[in-house]
């Protein structure tokens, strides 16, 4: 054997060790090369019988051979130890990790059940914009210049004179606007109020809007049906209670109260004592507001109501502040369900 075929050995010696991946591979290899009757032994050997000029290079390449194939195989066993060690702990028997699942938001779910038992009743759902014109939030719905609601003070103004609508009641016109009587659709959506947050209010929130229109539609109408859909989103024990008040797209109006599912009526923080929780208003359609959109209000009656979302959340699944709702805490979402 010369230095060069010898070299060659080295290199593919070398290449071995770094892929022997398991102790067993490395105590192979060098039993292999540097065991007492591995092929380093047998160059020795070989380099005694050698040419005599040739001798002193060969020795010198098979020794730097054996010492650095030596000095690598020892490092290489101490790092698969290393590793070894970071496995050995591993118990193979344990469960897995099971990636976290999303779960719907308890606004998402309110409103889907809303959707689900109006539209048993034949209600569609209708759509209108976040960003409206004065005209659908307030002059359409027969809403006076001098009315407080229009204060910058409680309502966002944009720049460019729209604002964030204050309630879903503009889809009642904008629906009407687009098609002719009978009407029978709900608008679930977000509304913005200059409101300061606390346990019971929130900036912005959630509505559902409601307005059936046809001939003959009356109170009892409303009642009925605001009552029916009551029992089936919290129950056939709930009481309903309407006050009269005053809206001025409505008339006659009315607030309604749901009795309060967290206490069963007695009295409780989130009721604030009264057993009764305010849901929205309601009432029958203004003839003004007929008259914005050309229906024929000696023919046509109907009545409208709002829903307030984030307070049947927070009835039906006994959360005590609202701003729960919005503080995205996986904790607390993971426990509400449908
Ligand atoms: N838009 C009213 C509110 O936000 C509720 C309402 C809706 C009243 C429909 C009457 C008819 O308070």
């Amino acid at each position: 054997m010369n230095t060069e075929e010898l070299l060659k050995l080295k290199q593919r010696a070398l290449e071995e060790l770094q892929a022997a991946g398991a102790p067993a591979a490395l105590e192979e290899l060098r039993v292999k090369y540097l065991g007492r009757r591995g092929l380093l032994a047998e160059i020795m050997q070989g380099v005694k019988n050698a040419d005599p000029a040739e001798r002193p290079l060969l020795g010198r390449v098979a020794n730097e051979f054996k010492n650095e194939l030596g000095r690598r195989v020892d490092q290489r066993r101490r790092e698969l130890q290393q590793t070894d060690v970071k496995i050995a702990p591993c118990d193979w028997t344990l469960p897995g990790r099971w990636p976290r699942q999303g779960t719907r938001h308890p606004i998402s779910i309110v409103i889907e059940e809303v959707t689900a038992i109006f539209a048993a009743m034949g209600f569609t759902v209708a759509d209108g914009p976040d960003m409206e014109t004065a005209y659908y939030n307030f002059d359409a719905l027969n809403t006076p210049d001098d009315h407080p609601a229009r204060d910058p003070q409680d309502t966002f103004w944009l720049a460019d004179g729209r604002l964030l609508r204050t309630q879903t009641s503009p889809v009642q016109i904008r629906v009407m606007e687009t098609q002719p009587p009978p009407v029978r659709i709900i608008a679930p959506g977000r509304v913005y109020r200059r409101d300061t947050t606390d346990a019971t209010h929130s900036a912005n929130f959630h509505q559902v809007e409601g307005l059936y229109v046809d001939r003959g539609v009356s109170m009892a109408d409303l009642k009925n049906d605001i009552t029916c859909f009551a029992r089936r989103m919290m129950g056939a024990d709930v009481k309903v209670r309407f006050r009269p008040h005053f809206f001025p797209f409505t008339e006659p109006s009315v607030e309604y109260d749901f009795s309060c599912h967290v206490c069963g009526g007695r009295g409780c923080r989130v009721c604030k004592n009264s057993g009764w929780i305010e849901i929205s208003g309601a009432g029958l359609v203004h003839p003004q507001v007929f008259a914005k959109v050309n229906y024929d209000y000696e023919q046509y009656t109907g009545y409208a109501f709002g829903l307030g979302v984030e307070r049947i959340a927070m009835i039906k699944y006994g959360i005590h502040d609202i701003r729960a709702l919005y503080a995205n805490d996986l904790r607390f979402l993971e426990q509400i369900r449908p």
